[in-house]
């Protein structure tokens, strides 16, 4: 739906505008290195691994963020792990304010299935492991 009407390359340049990250030149959106037809493939097993919630084939954008518990409680200890939760809040917050500043909508996912998304991704579950995912797309 989104990329029909807006050329990766633009949403690449929006989202580039927006939240001053770069994307590395020549890497489109949907044709990130080994975009093969396994990539539909995994975009299959995320949506699957989120409940089979429908914005995450629809949307542009799937953004999934993982979580390394060490990284935090090495200064904070055992407070860290609530830490780490707030941090992706506000990192998902501001995808919504930045999605938001070209047009575009969000949709936090907390809802998917953690042994098969961390499966998906190749991490552990401990050491590391998905925390929180959101889509990027047209706003409806
Ligand atoms: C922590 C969190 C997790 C969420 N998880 C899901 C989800 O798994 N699926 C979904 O459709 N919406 C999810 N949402 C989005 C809420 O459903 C949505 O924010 C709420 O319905 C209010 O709608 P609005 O954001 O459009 O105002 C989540 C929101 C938050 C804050």
């Amino acid at each position: 739906m989104f990329l029909q009407e807006r050329s990766s390359s633009t949403v690449r340049c929006e989202l580039r505008r927006a939240v001053g990250c770069d994307w590395p030149e020549g890497r489109s959106l949907r044709s990130r290195p080994g975009f093969e037809p396994e990539h539909e493939h995994r975009q299959v097993r995320v949506a699957a691994g989120c409940l089979d919630q429908p914005q995450i084939l629809e949307s542009a954008v799937t953004f999934l963020w993982t979580a390394v518990p060490d990284r935090m409680t090495w200064r904070y200890g055992e407070r860290g792990y609530r830490y780490l939760h707030l941090d992706a809040g506000h990192v998902c917050q501001n995808l919504y304010l930045a999605a938001l500043s070209v047009g575009c909508g969000v949709c936090a996912i907390g809802a998917f299935d953690d042994a098969a998304m961390n499966r998906l991704l190749g991490i552990d579950g401990e050491g590391q492991f998905l925390i929180y995912a959101a889509t990027v797309g047209k706003k409806p």
